[in-house]
């Protein structure tokens, strides 16, 4: 999709569709009291072309509700779209995301190739930053254009081919072209994450994700490595490579830096990504139903990808690391068993952790063990890793809120500080000793699962014993990496989810 800006009169711009949002500033209830939607933009001619449909009250300009008019009077636009924001108190610069994501995803069936979106004019109706917005609306239309049909012989949703933001003359150019960029590339890495996401087992497998990765990294100036079997053993991660033991493929341990020229002082962060292409739980083996589903088991390992891309474009002066622990989970006659002991990687001179398999079906604890372990190793000072880490965590937060743990409250709260840009929701659940006595093995140091309850914070734990002091955030995507309805502004499949908060994260260390 190409992106453009456009500071033009919104009536004399030339467009298939031109998409304006409006909120509902109606605060009476009951039967027969009317919506009273107001469209967030000062052009007169625009006003006029939506006011008689307007005033019927069959428009509620509901979060995400479109109403489209053919052949607007007074406009150059052959399609007007206007995009409900919700609520005035509601309307927020999420809601002007996703509505940019809905108009794009109501061009898309209807074959309309070119759209404009009119940001969001404040006016006296509420607090929508031109510059948030701007760079959201570019977010949410990249987001938007993404359909995951891309096996299909002939792909149903055609990409949109080109989106343009239409800001008043009057804004500042500059600052609004800035953030709107910023946007472009945010909601690409996020795309960038979603199709690794979306690529089944035997298309993605972990050397094919170093590949991936590795591409990505030249094309945007990271350093990488892809390293598989040998360096696991030379590194001696017992852990990682007793989830590998069990498939044809080869695991790959991937690499990615970003070291910013002259920033040789303060904190060096490691993301650590769970990259399982496909876990059938090995010989702890998986139900039939849904299994087909853990292809995108990898998720947290492409969120750090796509983090890392951003990072490499927006070049946030804080040097930053990101690991995946790529293997497939399968059963196999050399696969691990229950019952098992595994050693795993060790800093410096101490002994590895050992630890006591219960079920090969908690495996991405086993690899992001070694992942913290290694991302310690090479100097980071900040730890945040990724993962569909458990179904607990689902059945705790549902879908809508992603886990979120740590060790040390105030880099958590950086974290949480930045979802406010971000517009993810992760909500932050508890750690304790109590928690690790759960794990702790009669015949080794860890048990790699906790029994049954607090199934989520028992993995977390698990994780906390491999960051010891260093300060680690550990966010559990398994309820929002994968979105199972479809929404007016993103199709259903992988969400991209953290990518956008790891960047706001990382963001909030640049010295
Ligand atoms: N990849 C799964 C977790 C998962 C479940 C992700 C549902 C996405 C949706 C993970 O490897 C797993 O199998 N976890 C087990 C842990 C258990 C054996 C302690 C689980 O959650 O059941
Ligand atoms: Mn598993
Ligand atoms: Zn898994």
């Amino acid at each position: 999709m190409q992106t453009a800006l456009s500071f033009s009169l919104l009536a004399q711009i030339e467009t298939e569709l031109l998409a304006v949002t409006a909120i509902d500033t109606q605060t009476a209830k009951g039967p027969d009291v009317k919506p009273e939607p107001v469209l967030l933009t000062s052009d007169a001619a625009v006003r006029a072309a939506a006011a008689a449909v307007l005033s019927t009250g069959e428009f509620k300009a509901a979060a995400n509700e479109t109403l489209l008019l053919h052949a607007p009077a007074g406009l150059k636009a052959k399609r007007l779209v206007i995009v409900g924001l919700g609520k005035k108190a509601k309307a927020t610069v999420h809601a002007v995301r996703n509505a940019a994501g809905t108009a794009v995803r109501c061009a898309k069936p209807r074959a309309i190739r070119e759209l404009v979106f009119a940001l969001p004019e404040n006016g006296s109706e509420g607090p929508l930053h031109a510059m948030t917005c701007a760079r959201a609306a570019a977010e949410g239309a990249i987001v938007g254009d993404f359909d995951p049909d891309t096996y299909r012989s002939e792909r149903k949703d055609v990409s949109v081919h080109s989106f343009t933001l239409a800001a008043p003359t009057t804004s500042d150019q500059p600052a609004i072209q800035a953030a709107f960029n910023q946007g472009v590339i945010v909601g690409e890495s996020q795309n960038f994450a979603r199709s690794l996401v979306n690529e089944p087992g035997n298309k993605l497998t972990p050397t094919v994700f170093g590949q991936r990765a590795a591409k990505m990294a030249s094309e945007v100036g990271l350093k990488s490595e892809v390293y598989s079997t040998d360096k696991l053993h030379e590194l001696k991660m017992g852990a990682f490579w007793s989830v590998s033991q069990g498939s044809e493929e080869p695991p790959a341990l991937i690499v990615l830096r970003y070291e910013p020229e002259g920033v040789t002082e303060g904190p060096v962060l490691g993301l650590v990504g769970k990259g399982i292409t496909f876990d059938t739980g090995g010989i702890s083996i998986k139900p039939a139903d849904n299994m087909e589903k853990m292809k995108y088991d990898m998720a947290g390992g492409a969120a750090m990808v796509g983090a890392m891309r951003a990072i490499a474009l927006l070049k946030p002066r804080v040097r930053v690391i990101g690991i995946v622990c790529s293997a497939e989970n399968m059963p196999d006659g050399k696969a691990q068993k229950p019952g098992d002991i595994q050693t795993a990687m060790s800093l410096g001179d101490k002994p590895g952790k050992t630890i006591e398999i219960i079920n090969t079906d908690a495996e991405g604890r086993l690899v992001l063990a070694d992942g913290l372990t290694y991302a310690r190793s090479l100097g980071a000072t900040h730890l945040i890793d990724a993962a569909t880490l458990t179904g607990a965590c689902v059945v705790a937060l549902g879908m809508i809120n992603a886990g979120a743990f740590s060790n040390d409250d105030a880099t958590i709260e950086k974290f949480q500080a930045g979802l406010a840009t971000s517009g993810e929701k992760f909500w932050r659940l508890p750690l304790s000793d109590e928690y690790y006595d759960m794990i702790r093995s009669d015949i080794g140091d860890i048990k790699n699962t906790g029994g049954r309850w607090g199934g989520a914070i028992t993995a977390a734990e698990f994780l906390h014993a491999f960051a010891e002091d260093t300060p680690w955030i550990h966010l559990d995507i398994a309820g929002l990496a994968w979105i199972e309805d479809k929404k007016p502004f993103i199709a259903k499949g992988p969400s991209g989810v953290a990518v956008r908060s790891i960047l706001e994260w990382v963001r909030s260390y640049e010295g």
